[in-house]
């Protein structure tokens, strides 16, 4: 049997478990210049909500210690002008494509699926319920299970494809809200958006984003997310994509042993724009030396103490 970095999540089969993570290549135009798209399994835009929005004034990044702190406030180009003029160029790639969609209401959510419904060229939603930096939506859906199961439920009735729920990890606990996702209809779980933090500049005594708190990315939240994956893996029948600060195959594999099917790279494209296509390497090779077929192999294959 020849050895293959296929997965399949909700139907959908992906060439290889990498995917870019939303808000770290926007739509997508500027990384197809660094490499084909086909190498990823997948590509994520950045959130797209009913309207244009410009966001949290600079600075909206900080880098910290093995991570970076974001509070872009969503900005993105508004779904009608998504479906016009990004769209076309996404559709063209031989890659699978999910489009993030975030809200400041459940009739948001729902308006802007129902507009995406209609549109070819991409395969999956991801409804981002997690984001940290609006004071309306994102995070007040993903930390109360019974407007995850809401959001997730009235999305359902509107969109025919499947649907990814984006988890926070800023919750009592991630496994409850989890399984609010899947009582509403969820198809994937992706975990974990980025954790709650801050940095303070000495000299001036502010903090280093405008928005005066931001989420966390990057290798310092790789062992939380690795722990709630497990977690949620253990509790959850749905399949899982990992996301925290994966920069390296051997972080896949870690992710995968917990129970990921498959994963998002974010803050490492910012270092090094082709980590996708050097992990994809990584995987195959890994594949070889320990005569595995398939990544599959490896899912919740975590051998606990
Ligand atoms: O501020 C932002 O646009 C971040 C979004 C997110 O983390 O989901």
């Amino acid at each position: 049997m020849s050895k293959t970095l296929k997965v399949t999540l909700a139907g959908v089969e992906f060439d290889n478990p990498i995917m870019t993570a939303s808000g770290c290549c926007g739509y997508g135009e500027e990384l197809s210049d660094i490499f084909p798209l086909t190498r990823l399994g997948g590509l994520v835009t950045k959130s797209i909500t009913l309207n244009p929005r410009l966001g949290h004034p600079p600075p909206r990044t900080a880098e910290t210690a093995s991570g970076m702190l974001n509070a872009i406030g969503l900005a993105n180009v508004g779904v009608d002008a998504f479906i016009r003029d990004k769209i076309p160029f996404l559709a063209g790639r031989k890659t699978r494509i999910i489009v993030n969609v975030a809200g400041g209401s459940v009739d948001e959510y729902v308006e802007v699926c129902r507009r995406l419904n209609d549109v070819d060229g991409f395969d999956m939603i991801e409804l981002n319920i997690s984001c940290p930096n609006v004071d309306r939506g994102g995070i007040q859906f993903g930390s109360d299970p019974k407007l995850t199961e809401k959001v997730v439920r009235e999305v359902k009735k509107v969109f025919s494809r499947p649907l990814i729920v984006k988890l926070s990890p800023s919750v009592t606990d991630i496994t409850v809200i989890a399984g609010a996702a899947e009582a509403g209809g969820a198809d994937v779980l992706s975990m974990i958006n980025s954790v709650v933090g801050t940095a303070v500049d000495i000299h001036t005594r502010r903090p280093r984003l405008t928005n005066n708190k931001g989420g966390l990315t990057g290798p310092a939240i790789k062992p939380i997310a690795l722990a709630m994956v497990a977690a949620v893996y253990e509790q959850c029948r749905l399949p899982i994509i990992g996301i925290g600060g994966i920069a390296c195959w051997q972080d896949v594999v870690e992710f995968m042993l917990c129970g990921a099917s498959a994963v998002q790279v974010g803050t490492a494209l910012f270092v090094d724009p082709e980590t996708p296509v050097k992990i994809t390497r990584g995987l195959k090779e890994y594949l070889r030396t320990q005569k595995l077929n398939s990544l599959n192999d490896l899912v919740g294959k975590l051998e606990k103490y």
